[in-house]
């Protein structure tokens, strides 16, 4: 029996990003293979005629479990009854340009969709933000959804986490798949805590398998928390192809669980480990049944102390930027 189909709205449709996303949803990466789906694409007007030319190439897949795909460039209409919403659309970084610069323009974005996502998605939907500034994003979003479930509006940390697991694979010689517990704190910007204190490989301490805490603090966590920047310098565009892969690590694992494993996900607060409420946080996160939980009781360090706070104020900073406080 066919299965009724999942509608999944994705904004910045035209967009680098999407250029990739949309076609691994619509090949079953979120939903998995037997789950069919109706995509609601959202752009602005001037991008229309670029993202006629994707739905052309979307169609020419002949994507066996898409039921339907509305292109559109009212936030209403993309957001009806969604069940997923990936929110990608938003002025990128270029370079040289600074993520500040960015703060008011995408502030105005994320108004006017939290309104939309507030009056016509499902109350069920699973939300992330990608856009940057993502966090910040997510927590105006959330501010202008009153109705919605505020703990289903989530930002993306998701690439960070991946970059952070390659990083420690290369150098502990270990494969991906048996690192555990490795975490991303704080905003998806330079300020974010690569945390390896509780990581491991097949049972031993990350940390010990490298033995070299002067690698970890002064090469691993500004390589990660660089990485963008060195991507944008390389390019010059910001990252696609990796980051819509992060997007659907972040809404699959949600979705099907992450059998107990941990995952970094921007979610917002509830004040513990110190982090403020009301902003929008990276933290590790397991996923089952369609629900993320905290992972409680990590025992924070002086050094962890330190960098959960500095990333912390950064957020707040923004958001009181965004929000003209
Ligand atoms: P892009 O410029 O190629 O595409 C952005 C798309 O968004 C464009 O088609 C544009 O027309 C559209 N758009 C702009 N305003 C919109 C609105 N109000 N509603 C709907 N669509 C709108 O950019 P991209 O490379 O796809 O990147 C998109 C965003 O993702 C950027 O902000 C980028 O910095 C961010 N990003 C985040 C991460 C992360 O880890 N969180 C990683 C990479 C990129
Ligand atoms: C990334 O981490 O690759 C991007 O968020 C960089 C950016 O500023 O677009």
């Amino acid at each position: 029996m066919t299965l009724p189909a999942k509608r999944i709205a994705i904004t910045g449709a035209a967009g680098q990003i999407c250029y990739s996303l949309l076609f691994r949803i619509a090949k079953g990466d979120v939903y998995g293979p037997d789950q069919p789906v109706i995509l609601q694409l959202l752009d602005i007007p001037q991008a229309m005629e670029a993202l006629r030319g994707v739905l052309m190439e979307l169609e020419d897949c002949a994507f066996p479990l898409v039921q339907g795909i509305v292109a559109t460039d009212d936030p209403v209409t993309a957001f009806k009854d969604a069940d997923a919403v990936f929110l990608v659309g938003s002025r990128p970084r270029s370079k040289g340009m600074e993520r500040a610069d960015l703060l008011a323009v995408n502030a105005e974005i994320f108004k006017v969709q939290g309104k939309a996502l507030n009056e016509a998605a499902s109350r069920d939907a699973k939300v992330i933000v990608v856009g940057n500034p993502a966090n910040t994003n997510a927590a105006i979003l959330a501010a202008h959804a009153p109705d919605f479930p505020a703990a289903n509006i989530t930002a993306m940390l998701r690439l960070d986490h991946n970059r952070f697991l390659s990083q420690l694979a290369t150098k502990a010689d270990v494969a991906v798949r048996d690192i555990e517990k490795a975490a991303v704190w704080g905003n998806h910007s330079p300020s974010m805590f690569p945390d390896w204190s509780n990581a491991q490989a097949n049972g031993k301490a990350i940390s010990q398998l490298i033995g070299d805490e002067a690698w970890y603090r002064e090469t691993l966590i500004p390589t990660v928390a660089k990485r963008g920047s060195a991507i944008i310098e390389a390019r010059g565009a910001s990252s696609a192809a990796s980051a819509a892969n992060a997007a659907i690590d972040h809404m699959h694992d949600w979705i099907n669980g992450t059998d107990g494993k941990w995952v970094s996900m921007g979610v917002p607060s509830d004040g513990s480990y110190g982090i403020p409420e009301g902003l929008i946080c990276g933290v590790p996160v397991t996923c089952e049944g369609g629900v993320y939980t905290r992972v409680e009781g990590i025992e924070i360090d002086d050094f962890a102390r330190k960098m959960i706070d500095l990333t912390c104020a950064e957020l707040k900073d923004e958001l009181d930027a965004a929000l003209g406080r």
